[in-house]
C-alpha cells in the first residue's frame, strides 16, 4: 500500500543540491579522485579536550536518564558566559538562552513558532535554503531581499517596498554569509533594529559563521547593538566553532517571548539534547579558546591560497570577509550550474552552483575551502586546464 504523503510535505521546497551530491558520490564510487568543495561540512576534528569531556560525561550514569526539558542549566550559564567574554552581552539563562539539536533545528523551528498561515517573511537571496523550509511548514509567505555585490551583499531597505515592510513579520539574517562570506558592521546591525522596531519584524540572525572572521576583524553579534534583544534572536551554533557539526549542538538567545515560543514548541517536539552533548558543549564555550584562534588561522590562509591562486589564473573576485566560503561569478555564457557540472565532469572539482541558494544566486559558484592547501592549489590548476578566464 502506498500512503500519499500530506500536503505540508509536499510544499517543502525542492532540494536543489541533490542531483548534484549524487553525482559527486558516484564519481567518488567509480574510484575518480574528486576534489569536493561543494559542501559546508567542516574538514578537521572537534579538539581533543571537547571528545575527551564527551568521554568522561557518557560514564555518568546520571545522564543516562531523560535530560531536564529545555537543557541543562550548566550550559545554559556556560552559553550566557560565552557571550558576556566574547560579545560584552549579557544574557538571562533561564529566560533568554534556548538548547537546539543543532542551529538548523532552531532555524526551521522559528517560523512555525511565530507565523500564521499566509504571513509574511523577509529571506536573504542569496541565502541558506533551510530559512526556505520553516517557512514552508508554517504556510507562510516570502519576500526576497537581493543581497547585491555593489552592497557589499548586505540587503538594503530602502528598496523594500513600504507594503512589504508593512506586512513582514520575520526576518531572516546571517553574516558572516553563507555563501557570499560577506560580513556585516555594527552600523548595518543597528539599521536592522530600528527598520525591526518600526515596523514590528522578528529578526533571526544566523550567526553560524560567528567566529569565522578575517584579517583582524572579529565578527560583530546582532545581540551588540542598542534595542537587538527587544526584537529578535540570535541563533549560534557549535558546528562551525568548534568542529562540532555531527554532535547537533546549537543554542538560541535573546529576545524573552521568542526563546518562550521556541522552549513552548520543544517540549512537545523532544526532551532536551543528551546531557553529555551539552557538558561537552559547555566545556567547549568555557575553556580554551586557543582551538578557535587556531581554527579561524586555519580558514584564513586556506582564503588567501585560494585568493592568490584565482587571481592568477585570471579568475576575479573580491576575498571572502568570514565564513570558510568564496563566492566566485562564473565565467560569461555560462549558467550557475551548467558551470558546475562542467567543472565535475571535466576535471573533477565539486562546486555548489549559486542558483541554488535563490535567483540572486545566478551568475555564482560556492567554493568550500575544506580541504587542505594542496588539494586547494590542485583544484585551481585543474580549472585552469579549461582556459576558461585569462581573457574573461
Ligand atoms: C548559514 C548556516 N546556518 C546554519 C547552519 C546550521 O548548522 P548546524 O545545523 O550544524 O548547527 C549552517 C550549516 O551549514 C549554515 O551554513
Amino acid at each position: 500500500m502506498y500512503f500519499e504523503s500530506s500536503n505540508l510535505l509536499k510544499n517543502l521546497p525542492e532540494q536543489f543540491f541533490v542531483q548534484l551530491s549524487l553525482k559527486v558520490h558516484d564519481y567518488v564510487r567509480k574510484g575518480v579522485d574528486v576534489i569536493n568543495l561543494g559542501q559546508g561540512n567542516p574538514d578537521q576534528p572537534t579538539p581533543r579536550h571537547i571528545v575527551k569531556a564527551m568521554q568522561r560525561a557518557v560514564e555518568n550514569p546520571a545522564y543516562h536518564k531523560y535530560s531536564p526539558f529545555r537543557g541543562q542549566k550548566f550550559l545554559k550559564e556556560a552559553v550566557c558566559t560565552f557571550y558576556e567574554r566574547e560579545y560584552g552581552v549579557t544574557l538571562d539563562p533561564d529566560k533568554e538562552v534556548a538548547i537546539l539539536f543543532g542551529g538548523k533545528a532552531g532555524l526551521v523551528e522559528i517560523p512555525p513558532c511565530l507565523l500564521n498561515s499566509g504571513d509574511t517573511v523577509l529571506v536573504p537571496d542569496p541565502g541558506y535554503p533551510d530559512y526556505w523550509s520553516g517557512v514552508a511548514l508554517a504556510n507562510a509567505k516570502m519576500e526576497m531581499m537581493p543581497l547585491l555585490q555593489e552592497n557589499h551583499f548586505l540587503p538594503d531597505y530602502d528598496a523594500l517596498s513600504e507594503e512589504v515592510k508593512q506586512k513582514a513579520k520575520l526576518m531572516f539574517l546571517n553574516y558572516p554569509n553563507n555563501p557570499t562570506g560577506a560580513t556585516a558592521t555594527k552600523e548595518f546591525f543597528q539599521e536592522t533594529v530600528n527598520l525591526a522596531t518600526k515596523y514590528e519584524i522578528c529578526v533571526v540572525h544566523d550567526f553560524a559563521y560567528g567566529a569565522i572572521g578575517f584579517d583582524g576583524v572579529k565578527p560583530p553579534s546582532f545581540l551588540q547593538v542598542n534595542g537587538a534583544k527587544d526584537v529578535g534572536i540570535e541563533i549560534y551554533t557549535l558546528s562551525k566553532t568548534y568542529n562540532m557539526a555531527g554532535w547537533r549542538i546549537a543554542f538560541a538567545v535573546g529576545n524573552e517571548s521568542v526563546i518562550s515560543a521556541i522552549n513552548l514548541l520543544q517540549d512537545h517536539l523532544y526532551v532536551s539534547v543528551f546531557s553529555a552533548v551539552q557538558e561537552a558543549a559547555k566545556v567547549a564555550l568555557t575553556e580554551s579558546q586557543s582551538c578557535v584562534h587556531e581554527l579561524v588561522h586555519m580558514y584564513e590562509s586556506r582564503r588567501n591560497v585560494f585568493m592568490e591562486a584565482i587571481h592568477e589564473i585570471g579568475w576575479k573576485s573580491e576575498a571572502p570577509k568570514g565564513s570558510f566560503f568564496a563566492w566566485l561569478p562564473v565565467p560569461k555564457g555560462y549558467t550557475s550550474l551548467d558551470f558546475a557540472n562542467l567543472l565535475l565532469e571535466e576535471v573533477h572539482v565539486a562546486v555548489a552552483p549559486g542558483r541554488g541558494f535563490g535567483d540572486y544566486g545566478e551568475g555564482f559558484v560556492r567554493v568550500g575551502l575544506l580541504t587542505e592547501e594542496k588539494r586547494i592549489r590542485e583544484a585551481v590548476k585543474r580549472i585552469e586546464s579549461l582556459n576558461l578566464f585569462k581573457n574573461s
